[in-house]
């Protein structure tokens, strides 16, 4: 089911998305060697419960933390733990979903620790670089496959290949809502954007193959070939005019 967002609910989105960006920002700040990912899950906690918000993951078909931190060939939905440390040159995604007033807002961004090599530096670049070719044909009429085509284009011409199994997606009043929105391109995909749809756009590129598989714990999802990968995501909404992105971190605002 497709939800169009009327005022009260777009605008309590926009909150939902402010505090959710201020956490994002001190978790990626945060993200240093010899922290745990698990301390950055209680950062997460902490700040949640300060801002009067809880947490979208949580629980969510039973997942265990609020947060999801995957790295290197762990594409997404990494498990917190303490003796998961951050070191020099490992590529962390940090994934966040937080409720407020009932709407959800979802985002995530790829941290750099410490040194990388220029490989893994040029995927983050790239993958967010993808995320903002997708935004821009972010308009209302538009077919929703020009979302999938935008990242395709852009991380195909870099040599990189983009998750297929995992899907970007409406949310709002919930944390998954339609469409499922693919990375790639899909001409069958040819619903227009309405004015008032919330949409999470996260592309998820990969160094080598796009082909994933999940490990024993039910939930982390790696490369097949255990080359690295990339994401990056915001909650946008579809307006009258130019789309507005809901996640900018403070630091991103201008
Ligand atoms: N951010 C993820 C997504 O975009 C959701 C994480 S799934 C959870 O779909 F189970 F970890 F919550
Ligand atoms: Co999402």
């Amino acid at each position: 089911m497709i939800y169009i967002k009327n005022a009260d609910e777009l605008k309590k989105m926009r909150t939902s998305g402010e505090i959710l960006g201020e956490i994002l920002q001190m978790l990626v700040e945060q993200s240093k060697e010899g922290i745990s990912t698990f301390q950055l899950n209680t950062i997460a906690e902490e700040m949640m419960r300060r801002h009067k918000v809880t947490a979208s993951f949580k629980g969510y078909h039973g997942y265990p933390a609020s947060i999801c931190t995957s790295i290197n060939e762990e594409i997404v939905h990494g498990i917190p733990h303490p003796d998961r440390i951050l070191k020099a040159g490992d590529l962390l995604k940090l994934d966040i979903g937080v409720v407020f007033k009932g709407m959800h807002s979802d985002a995530g961004r790829t941290v750099c620790i410490g040194e990388v090599t220029p490989f893994a530096a040029r995927l983050e670049e790239i993958t967010r670089q993808s995320f903002f070719q997708a935004f821009k044909k972010v308009r209302k009429g538009v077919f929703l496959n020009e979302i999938g085509r935008a990242v395709q284009t852009c991380a195909e011409s870099a040599g990189l290949g983009v998750v297929r199994e995992l899907v970007g997606h409406g949310v709002g009043r919930y944390l998954h809502e339609d469409p499922q929105i693919p990375n790639y391109y899909r001409p069958e995909l040819t619903m227009p954007l309405k004015e008032g749809m919330t949409l999470a756009i996260e592309p998820m590129l990969n160094e080598g193959t796009w082909k994933m598989k999940t490990l024993s714990d039910g939930w982390t999802i790696i490369t097949a070939d255990r080359k690295l990968s990339a994401y990056y995501e915001n909650t946008v909404v579809v307006t009258d005019g130019d789309p507005m992105i809901l996640t900018y971190m403070p630091s991103e605002k201008r």
